[in-house]
C-alpha cells in the first residue's frame, strides 16, 4: 500500500486499548484484588499468569460494547473482570490438558506447580467469576456468560475427542471451535451490552459479532501454532502438532494428502510417532498445497460476517474501532 493512503497508521485496538486505558487497569485491579483475597498458593498462580503478556481481548470487548452505549460505569468493569477470570480459567485448565509448558511466554503454571495445582486454581478462578457476575446484579449477564462457560468445557472435551483423527469434518471442527473459543467471544461482546442497557437485538448483534470473531480468532490461533510467530504469542511452536491436536490446517491438508503423504499423517498424528524433522516436513506439505493462504481466507471471511453483525449499530468511536480490531485480528502476531 501506498504510503499516503495510509489514513490512520495506530491500529485499532492500540486506539481501543487507550480510550478505556482507566476501565482496564480497573479491571486489572479488580483482579489482583480478588486474588489476594484467596490462600498464598492460588494468589501465586493465579498472579503469575495475569501478570504475564496477556492480551486482554475478551474483556476490552466487553467494555467497548458497554462504551459503545456510553456505560463506562462500575458495572462493566465487574463483568470484563469476571471475563478475564473465565478466560485465563480455562488457559490453566488448557495447559494442563495440552501439556503445554510457555504460555504468555513465561513458564506455565503446570509446568511450575504441576497439574493438580493449576486444575485447583482453575477452579478457583472460574468461581471467583461467578461471585464478580453476580455482584453486577443482572442475572442475564450471568446466563450469558454461564452457557459460554459450560460449552468452553464442552468444546475442550470434543477436542480431546476428535485429536489424532486428522479425516475430521470440517463441520465437527468448528463445532468445537464454536464451543471452546467463539461463545466466550460472543458471551464478552454480548454481556458488554447486556450490563448496559442495550435491547435484543444489539444484544444479538454483539453476540454475532463476537462469535464470528471468535471463530476467526481460534482458526488463525491454529495457524500460528505452525508458525515461526508463534514465540511471539508467547507459546511454544509445533504444540499442537505434537500432541496430534485436530485443527484447521490439519484437516484440509488431510484432504489433499497423496498416498504417501497420508502416510506420514498416520504416522506422525495417529500413532504419534514423531522425529525431530517432521513438523518441517509437515511445513514443506503445507506449503505445497497453500493451506495457510486458505486457513487465512476462511478466517477472512469469518471477520466480514463479524463485521457485518454490527451494520444496526449506530455510528461510534467505538464502533470504527471494533471493525477496525476485527480486521487486524487477520494479520496479527500475537
Ligand atoms: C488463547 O487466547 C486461547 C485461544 C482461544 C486461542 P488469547 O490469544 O486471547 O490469549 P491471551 O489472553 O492473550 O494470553
Ligand atoms: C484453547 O485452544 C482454547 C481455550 C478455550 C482455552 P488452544 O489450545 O489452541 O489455545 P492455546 O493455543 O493453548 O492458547
Ligand atoms: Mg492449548
Ligand atoms: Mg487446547
Ligand atoms: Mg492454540
Amino acid at each position: 500500500m501506498k504510503k499516503s493512503n495510509k489514513i490512520n497508521t495506530t491500529s485499532s485496538v492500540v486506539n481501543l486499548k487507550n480510550s478505556l486505558k482507566k476501565s482496564l487497569k480497573a479491571v486489572d485491579e479488580e483482579i489482583i484484588y480478588r486474588l489476594d483475597k484467596s490462600i498464598p498458593l492460588i494468589n501465586d498462580i493465579g498472579q503469575h499468569l495475569i501478570n504475564a503478556s496477556g492480551k486482554r481481548i475478551r474483556p476490552l470487548l466487553t467494555l467497548a460494547m458497554a462504551a459503545h452505549l456510553n456505560d463506562i460505569s462500575r458495572k462493566p468493569i465487574i463483568l470484563a473482570a469476571a471475563v478475564e477470570f473465565i478466560h485465563t480459567a480455562t488457559l490453566l485448565h488448557d495447559d494442563v490438558v495440552d501439556e503445554s509448558n510457555l504460555r504468555r511466554g513465561k513458564k506455565t503454571a503446570n509446568i511450575i506447580w504441576g497439574n493438580e495445582f493449576s486444575v485447583l486454581a482453575g477452579d478457583f478462578l472460574f468461581a471467583q467469576s461467578f461471585e464478580l457476575m453476580v455482584e453486577t446484579e443482572s442475572l442475564e449477564a450471568l446466563s450469558s456468560l454461564a452457557t459460554a462457560s459450560c460449552k468452553i468445557t464442552q468444546g475442550e472435551f470434543q477436542q480431546m475427542q476428535i485429536a489424532n483423527k486428522p479425516d475430521t469434518s470440517i463441520k465437527d471442527y468448528f463445532d468445537v471451535i464454536g464451543k471452546k473459543t467463539a461463545e466466550l467471544f460472543g458471551a464478552s461482546c454480548e454481556s458488554g451490552i447486556i450490563v448496559a442497557g442495550g435491547n435484543k437485538n444489539l444484544q444479538k448483534a454483539a453476540y454475532d459479532y463476537g462469535y464470528n470473531l471468535g471463530l476467526a480468532f481460534q482458526v488463525i490461533d491454529d495457524l500460528m501454532d505452525f508458525s515461526q510467530d508463534s514465540n511471539k504469542m508467547g507459546k511454544n511452536l509445533g504444540d499442537d502438532f505434537k500432541l496430534g491436536k485436530t485443527t484447521l490446517p490439519i484437516i484440509l491438508v488431510w484432504e489433499k494428502s497423496n498416498k504417501k503423504e497420508k502416510q506420514f499423517w498416520d504416522r506422525t498424528l495417529k500413532e504419534l510417532n514423531q522425529n525431530s524433522s517432521d513438523l518441517n516436513t509437515a511445513l514443506e506439505i503445507f506449503n505445497k498445497y497453500n493451506i495457510f493462504v486458505e486457513c487465512k481466507k476462511i478466517a477472512a471471511e469469518f471477520i466480514i460476517k463479524s463485521i457485518k453483525s454490527l451494520e444496526d449499530f449506530s455510528n461510534s468511536k467505538f464502533k470504527d474501532y471494533l471493525i477496525g480490531l476485527a480486521n487486524e485480528s487477520i494479520d496479527r502476531s500475537k
